[in-house]
């Protein structure tokens, strides 16, 4: 009897020997999927290709930046100041009310009126009236 039970104990500790090797060699074999980033305003899955990364570090869907740039002034993750300007706010150059159907974005993220911000382009301006920066790379839509 005590032969039998120094067996079954025996066997026990082999299989869990034997299944944890496996389990180990199972994980160390396989691929590690490293789980991809959300994005913060879907909340669905972001791929390389499709991210638009903001000044903060955080990545969007490029379609979900688009909504995003005209509802919401802060990162959802960090808070950080992304949208310098929101519809309704005022146009740097003319003082009216910004609206999403007539405002651009510039590469430093201040919005202008796009006829405005086209008028002042014309006339020679190379730099954001609010911050100065270059506005060489921004497009003009
Ligand atoms: C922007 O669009 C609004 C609403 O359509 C309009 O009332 C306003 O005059 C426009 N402003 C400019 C500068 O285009
Ligand atoms: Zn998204
Ligand atoms: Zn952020
Ligand atoms: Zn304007
Ligand atoms: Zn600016």
């Amino acid at each position: 009897m005590v032969y039998v039970n120094l067996m079954l104990g025996l066997g026990m500790v082999l299989v869990s020997v034997a299944t944890a090797f496996y389990l180990n060699s199972r994980h160390t074999l396989e691929p590690r999927l490293e789980p991809r980033p959300r994005c913060a305003v879907c909340l669905e899955e972001m791929f390389y290709g499709d991210m638009h990364y903001m000044k903060c570090g955080h990545a969007l869907h490029k379609a979900c930046f688009q909504e995003f740039r005209y509802v919401n002034k802060n990162c959802f993750v960090c808070n950080k100041l992304i949208n310098a300007n929101l519809p309704g706010d005022l146009c740097t150059i003319c003082f009216d009310p910004l609206y999403k159907s007539n405002m651009s974005h510039l590469i430093c993220n201040h919005a202008l009126h796009t006829k405005c911000l086209k008028e002042y382009v014309d006339k020679g301006a190379r730099n954001c009236p609010v911050c100065r920066m270059e506005l060489e790379g921004t497009r003009i839509s």
